[in-house]
């Protein structure tokens, strides 16, 4: 059984410039994640939480504190590159531009797991189709720039699976999205925890995607966590005064977002004749959506859509 394990967990930086002594950007941070469990980090600018991705993926050490994989000391791991995979903020970033897409899949998956390039091939089309890339063979030579954000991090995440990984971070995997492509990444996260047994440490300053990815909420404040509990609880009974805070200044906190399938924009259909552009990805869809709608008047506005068409 998967399980990751902070104690008390501390990183300082050293200040710059004029400054004396160091930043503490983490402080004493315990947390547990187990398999098939999502934790969502939430806090605000400059709380740590990307700190505590880096020292998950071993690409920062702690100052002090232990995390533990499996029992194991993280850095007595050496199986980590495979077992935790990161997903940025910034999907065009993360992917190289000169390689193509199948590239960027197939690499890591040969270095990880030490198989061929047919097998790796294999590997990269699979994980493709299980993000929503289909046909795969039509993503595989495409480089970065000739996709759209949404379907840049379902290559990102696509990239994560392929080293088959038991937890997977995902800092801010929304954040530079439209809110419905958001969504739908949101939703194929879910997808992929319920049809396996991953684990996310998935960080937003959204609390909606928060609850709504994650069964625990964990709010860290200054790199201190000031609140943990179930997602539910945390918002609807905030106990710290800066997570009623946050509840607060988040209005949409306690709606639940519609679990919906949202394809990605990969499936728009676009002339106006051939029926409504977005009915693949309208939860309200119906026979007639296939057909022209005509634009609706409705007292000061107009709408181009079948629930209007009377
Ligand atoms: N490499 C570094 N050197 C010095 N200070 C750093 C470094 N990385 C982070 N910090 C500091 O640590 C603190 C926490 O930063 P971190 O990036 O973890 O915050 P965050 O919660 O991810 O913020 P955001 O929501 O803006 O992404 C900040 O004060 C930041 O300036
Ligand atoms: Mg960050």
């Amino acid at each position: 059984m998967f399980k990751l394990e902070l104690d008390r967990v501390t990183k300082r930086y050293p200040a710059r410039g004029m400054h004396r002594g160091s930043i503490l950007s983490v402080d004493q941070v315990s947390l547990q994640i187990h398999q098939n469990q999502s934790i969502a980090l939430v806090g605000e600018s400059g709380s740590g939480k990307t700190t505590i991705a880096r020292l998950v993926t071993r690409l920062e050490r702690p100052s002090s504190g232990l995390i533990r994989v499996n029992q194991q000391r993280l850095e007595d791991h050496s199986g980590l590159p495979r077992l935790v995979q990161m997903i940025f903020q910034d999907p065009f970033s993360s992917l190289n531009p000169h390689y193509p897409i199948g590239y960027s899949l197939e690499r890591p998956a040969e270095l990880l797991h030490r198989i061929s390039r047919r097998e790796a091939a294999a590997r990269a089309a699979e994980a493709l189709t299980l993000v929503g890339l289909t046909p795969a063979e039509n993503y595989l030579d495409k480089h970065a720039h000739q996709l759209s954000g949404g379907q840049r991090q379902r290559v990102n995440i696509a990239r994560a699976l392929v080293a088959r990984p038991q937890l997977i971070v995902a800092d801010e995997p929304t954040s530079m999205l439209d809110v419905s492509v958001g969504l739908g990444i949101l939703n194929l996260l879910l997808d992929l925890k319920e049809r396996s047994e991953i684990s996310y440490l998935f960080i937003t300053h959204n609390l909606a995607a928060a609850r709504y990815v994650s069964e625990r909420i964990v709010v860290l404040y200054r790199g201190i966590v000031v609140e943990d509990g179930p997602s539910f609880d945390v918002i609807n009974h905030p106990l710290h005064p800066y997570t009623q805070l946050l509840v607060e200044s988040t209005p949409d906190a306690h709606k639940a977002l519609p679990r919906i399938t949202v394809p990605d924009a990969q499936e728009m259909v676009g002339a106006s004749d051939a029926g409504c552009p977005f009915r693949a990805r309208c939860p309200h869809r119906r026979a007639q959506c296939e057909e022209p709608v005509a634009l609706q008047q409705r007292e000061k506005r107009e709408v181009r859509c079948v629930l209007y068409d009377h």
